[in-house]
């Protein structure tokens, strides 16, 4: 029977799946003018002829539903420029509104309830979620030794063993850095034809360790690369990232996404970011000369570090991470507290930008962790 006016009525229950979930913890709010250095961003910002194009953007454009005619096949010749042995072609590529949600449509086209997925530890934080809101069961293997190697042997022995129906590998690894040989992950892709094998290469611009030179997907149709312009191009705002792999696997994954999930502004940029590819490198080649330097300060410095992959480090602290983290958030810098995550107490994870900006962390690091 409904209830009188006044008293309050339950909403629908959600799935059960649902009820039990924590919300994905995203960047706070007030981070515009800090200097970001806590989810890996860019930190100078998209190509100029990136924010042209953007300005240039018309009434009707806006008005019109989004058009994606053109963009995979750029997505692909930008592949073929940076490799030439890259060997795919437009029906491999789709389009998601950030990997975010490539890497949700993925488990949602995928995962059934009480399916496995595998995955490693520490990794990217929303990879359980995905698995959760399908409810799938989750193995996590953790990364090996003080360096953070990645459990290769245990990976293949545990797909041998249960044939898990989603492995995720993230290469190199956020927030470890962790980098793997990608001939190790078609070895991987081999031992079960029946586990879809998504390799996240978010980073992968830091490392040059791609697997798309050295897989052809329709004789390896179990393995997704996941790419993004979010990090290198600087559109984490706009949402656009992309999953590469047999054109069979792109369809069914494209089936449950909506038909205009990305937008015009984001497809527009995305054009206009693969044109000024020579942006991006230069950008990338900044970090990398920041990434040298840094390590060599840690090393000198003696300072517990692990700096090996993408465009971020993990640093362990004399001082309590959150202790670090409130502090040099007073001098205007924000990085992230890694102290409650497996295997890394007392640690926290710094983005890495330009040689002016890593500086700038420096000094203010120095002084508040007297080193
Ligand atoms: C490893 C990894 N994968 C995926 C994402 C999400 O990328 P996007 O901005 O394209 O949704 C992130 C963002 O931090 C990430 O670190």
């Amino acid at each position: 029977m409904e209830k009188t006016e006044n008293s309050f009525i339950d909403p629908p229950n959600p799935r059960k799946d649902i009820e039990g979930l924590k919300p994905y913890s995203a960047p706070l709010e007030g981070r515009r003018n800090l200097l970001r250095l806590d989810f890996n961003e860019n930190t100078v910002g998209a190509s100029p002829l990136v924010i042209k194009t953007l300005r240039e953007i018309s009434k009707n454009e806006i008005s019109i539903y989004p058009e994606y005619l053109g963009l995979k096949e750029k997505v692909v010749e930008t592949l073929i420029k940076q490799n030439s042995s890259v060997n795919i072609n437009s029906s491999e590529v789709g389009i998601f509104n950030g990997v975010d949600a490539a890497i949700n449509a993925i488990f949602h086209a995928y995962g059934d309830s009480n399916d496995l997925m595998l995955t490693t530890s520490p990794t990217f934080g929303y990879y359980t979620p995905c698995a959760q809101m399908r409810g799938m069961k989750i193995n996590s293997i953790p990364y090996e030794g003080k360096d953070f190697q990645y459990p290769f042997t245990k990976i293949c022995e545990f797909i041998g063993q249960n044939n898990p129906k989603i492995l995720l590998i993230c290469n190199p690894n956020n927030p470890t850095g962790t980098r793997l040989n990608p001939e190790r992950i078609i070895e991987i892709s081999k031992f079960s034809s029946k586990t879809l094998v998504v390799i996240d290469e978010l980073y992968e611009a830091f490392t040059g360790d791609s697997v798309l030179p050295f897989v052809n997907f329709q004789k390896t149709p179990n393995l997704v690369v996941l790419r993004s312009l979010s990090k290198t191009a600087g559109l984490a705002g706009l949402r656009i990232g992309f999953a590469i792999g047999n054109s069979k696997v792109i369809n069914i994954i494209n089936r449950v996404t909506g038909p205009y999930d990305v937008n015009s502004f984001a497809v527009a940029a995305a054009f206009a970011a693969l044109t000024d590819q020579s942006y991006i490198d230069s950008y990338v080649n900044e970090v990398l000369k920041a990434r040298n330097w840094l390590k060599n300060v840690f090393e000198k410095h003696h300072i517990r570090h692990h700096i090996d992959g993408g465009n971020y480090f993990l640093l362990w602290p004399k001082s309590h991470p959150k202790q670090v983290e409130q502090k040099l958030k007073l001098s205007g810098i924000l990085i992230r507290n890694m102290d409650e995550k497996e295997n890394l107490k007392g640690s926290i994870r710094v983005s890495i930008g330009t040689m002016e900006q890593m500086k700038r962390f420096w000094s203010a690091f120095k002084v508040i962790d007297k080193v």
